[in-house]
This record gives structure tokens, C-alpha cells and sequence, in this order.
């Protein structure tokens, strides 16, 4: 059975942007109930939303098409999670004091699920202690909040107060669904390619997309943990709730990640470490003389094998292995020489893995065996390979 979120929208200019992501939500098969505030079907109608939902909006409280169903009481009964986005200042300082003035402010107080909102509103409006106030009391009471973000607001003030990107939203509503399997873990992933300068303006890189290092940083977020990403250069955008530590070149990788490993339950190396980078990077352009460049080459650490050389007996240690042929044999080899307890290997020439692409094809070889996993997207992959490092810690 699909999740059931319930979607309160309040009045605010933002109201609109819930339209997209209620759209999003039913694509990705969640059961979308809506609930508007009066004020909010100033700025976009019930029509709108019922049409992507096929479901009834609700708006008035005592609407009641059947009078043995109290609707507010009853929509909420079986819902997953009710999350209000657009919140106004309004509607949060009502939820703060309990009030259930309307049908979504009494629905939310019937709720029991976890619940999470997403403040949208003038930045003096967002700054007020008053606010600030009502969203503390609402924040110990344990309801989610994605803060609004820093941006041109509807009314020309510049400042903390829009609506949170859609992205941030989805993920937080999939953080709200997930149970928390790793709470309190530490977890260090790296991510994405490494740059190996040439001159002012060339380096050497690789393929990499950075994809599936996010999906394992945002599983890991979703599931509770502590999360550093350790990323190179890409193109994806900053995890919501996540540490991110940029780097560019396979070095920077290697004294970024080596002090933080210590405090790490789990280490995941899904980045393409660079192998070699230039020995000397010319200070200025080098212009093209001769028909040959020589570039000299020097090997750089291996932070996978130097993190297996320090690992400690409670930590588990990831590594993704990216073969042409004999992918079996040379990702065991890799299991035993770098001392990790997983590996993740995949077939560059299989079609629906790799570096680019949202899907990956991936054996998993651990010291009791190997594990075949088919086609399946890089979120979903990252969550099994969750599963399978916490199987493997009980
Ligand atoms: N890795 C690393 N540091 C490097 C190179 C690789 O930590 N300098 C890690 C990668 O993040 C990955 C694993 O080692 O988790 C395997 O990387 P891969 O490129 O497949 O293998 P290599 O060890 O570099 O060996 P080869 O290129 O010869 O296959």
C-alpha cells in the first residue's frame, strides 16, 4: 500500500510551488490528500489541485458530504506523514497555541502522524521573535521543519523567507517517512570525480557523475545518520542536511577525508579517485610548441587502502569497484588488498550502469559471499546497500 501524506497549503504567494510538487508526489505514487486555507484559494483553487490528486480538496470544516464521517478527524486516521507547505506566519502561530480554527488547522491537531512544515513569508515576518517563537515550540513538540531559503521575496525584500526548493522538499518529506535504522552513526561518503591540475586551465578528470555518492549521502540522511560528503567537482546540487566538504584534486580528497575517518562507523568510497596527477602544475599557460606534450605523472595515494590500513574493528569499510572485464576477480582482489568489508562493483559496459546514468547494475562482494543486484535506480540501490551493511553489523 502506497504512503499517505496529507499536503496543508496556507496563504502565501509560495502556494503556487505546491502545485508542481503535489503533481511530483502522485507521480511517484504517494496517496495526496490536500487541504487548503481559505486564503490560500486566493492564490491557486481546489480545481487545480483536484485535478492531479483526483481526489476531493478539503477547505471547509464542516463541508461533510456523510454525516457519520467527521472529516478532519478522519482524513488524518491513516496518513503517513501531514506536512504544511506553504506555511504562513499565520497558520504556524496558530499550530504553536493549538488552535483549530479551520479544516486544516483542525486536522493537524487531530493528527497523530509525524507532521512537517515549510515556512514561506516576508523576511521581517520570518525574523520576528514572535515567529521564531512559535516555530521553537512546534520544533520541541517534534515537528519536522525545511527552513525557507535566502532570495528575492514576492513583496521586493531581499532575505530569508522563500519557499525551500522542491528537492530539499521531497527529500525531507522522504527523511519524515524513513525510519531512522542508523541513527546516531557517523557515516562518511565520497562522491562524484577528482581534478588533477595541468596548468592554470586544464586538468586532468574522469566520467564520474557524483550520482549514486549523493544517493548513498541522501539515504543516509533519510535513514538518521550523521552524514559528511566528501565530493569533487558536480553537478548535482548540496544535499539537504547533509556536511559537505568540496574538494577538487585527489589530494585535497586524501587530507580531507583521513582526519574525519577516525569518528566514522561507516566509510563509503563510491568517488573516482584520480590515480596520478601531474608532478609539477605549470604556473602559466602552457601553449602548444611541439606536436608531443610530455606530462610527467605521479601515482597518488590510494585513500581506500590507507583508510583499510587504519580501519578499527567496529567501522565498515565501502569501496566501489568500475571494471572493463574480469569485474569479479579484480573487485575480490580489490576486497582483500584495500581491507575493506564490501565492495560495490559494477560493469562499465553494461548497459544501465556506471557514471553517468540514474539506474546501476551492481554485484556486491563482502567476505561470505557475492550478491547480485539488478537494474534498479541509484536511490534505491543506495538504500540496499544500506540494508546490507546493517545486516551485516548485527
Ligand atoms: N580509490 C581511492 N584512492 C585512489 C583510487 C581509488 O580511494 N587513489 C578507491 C575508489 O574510491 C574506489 C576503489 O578505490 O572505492 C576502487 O577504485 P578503482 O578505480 O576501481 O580501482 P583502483 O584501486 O584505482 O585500481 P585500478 O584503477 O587499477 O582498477
Amino acid at each position: 500500500m502506497s504512503k499517505k501524506i496529507i499536503i496543508g497549503i496556507t496563504g502565501s504567494i509560495a502556494a503556487f510551488k505546491a502545485v508542481q510538487l503535489i503533481s511530483d508526489l502522485v507521480k511517484k505514487n504517494f496517496r495526496v490528500e490536500v487541504i487548503m486555507s481559505e486564503s490560500a484559494t486566493k492564490f491557486i483553487t481546489p480545481v487545480c489541485i483536484q485535478s492531479l490528486t483526483k481526489r476531493k480538496v478539503y477547505v471547509d470544516t464542516f463541508d461533510d458530504e456523510n454525516p457519520a464521517i467527521i472529516t478532519h478527524v478522519d482524513i488524518v486516521k491513516d496518513a503517513d506523514l501531514f506536512a504544511i507547505i506553504p506555511a504562513s506566519a499565520h497558520t504556524i502561530a496558530k499550530l504553536a497555541h493549538g488552535f483549530a480554527d479551520n479544516m486544516l488547522t483542525s486536522a493537524f491537531l487531530a493528527a497523530t502522524c509525524q507532521k512537517l512544515v515549510a515556512p514561506a513569508m516576508n523576511v521581517h515576518m520570518y525574523e520576528n521573535p514572535i515567529t521564531q517563537n512559535n516555530i521553537q515550540t512546534l520544533k520541541e513538540l517534534g515537528i519536522l521543519f525545511v527552513e525557507p531559503i535566502n532570495g528575492l521575496l514576492a513583496c521586493g525584500d531581499i532575505g530569508n523567507g522563500k519557499l525551500a526548493d522542491e528537492e530539499d522538499l521531497l527529500e525531507m518529506i522522504q527523511y519524515a517517512l524513513t525510519p531512522k535504522k542508523l541513527k546516531g552513526k557517523n557515516i562518511l561518503i565520497s562522491a562524484g570525480p577528482t581534478q588533477e591540475s595541468i596548468d592554470p586551465v586544464r586538468y586532468i578528470t574522469n566520467h564520474s557523475s557524483g550520482k549514486m555518492g549523493y544517493a548513498l549521502a541522501k539515504a543516509a540522511f533519510c535513514l538518521g545518520a550523521h552524514v559528511t560528503l566528501v565530493s569533487g567537482p558536480t553537478h548535482l546540487k548540496q544535499p539537504y542536511g547533509i556536511d559537505l566538504k568540496p574538494i577538487t584534486s585527489a589530494s585535497e580528497m586524501y587530507h580531507t577525508i583521513m582526519p574525519l575517518a577516525p569518528s566514522q562507523d561507516i566509510i563509503i568510497m563510491s568517488a573516482a579517485v584520480g590515480d596520478y596527477a601531474c608532478v609539477e602544475i605549470a604556473d602559466e599557460k602552457i601553449k602548444k610548441n611541439d606536436d608531443f606534450l610530455h606530462l610527467k605523472l605521479c601515482k597518488n595515494k590510494d585513500i581506500l587502502f590507507e583508510l583499510g590500513q587504519i580501519k578499527n574493528d567496529h567501522q565498515i569499510l565501502c569501496g566501489f569497484a568500475m571494471e572493463t572485464e574480469h569485474l569479479i576477480e579484480n573487485a575480490s582482489e580489490k576486497l582483500k588488498k584495500k581491507n575493506c568489508d564490501i565492495i560495490v562493483a559494477n560493469h562499465l559496459k553494461t548497459e544501465g550502469a556506471g557514471f553517468q546514468g540514474d539506474t546501476n547494475i551492481v554485484s556486491i562482494l563482502t567476505h561470505s559471499g557475492i550478491k547480485e543486484f539488478g537494474l534498479q535506480s541509484k536511490d534505491s540501490l543506495a538504500y540496499e546497500i544500506f540494508e546490507l551493511i546493517m545486516n551485516m553489523e548485527e
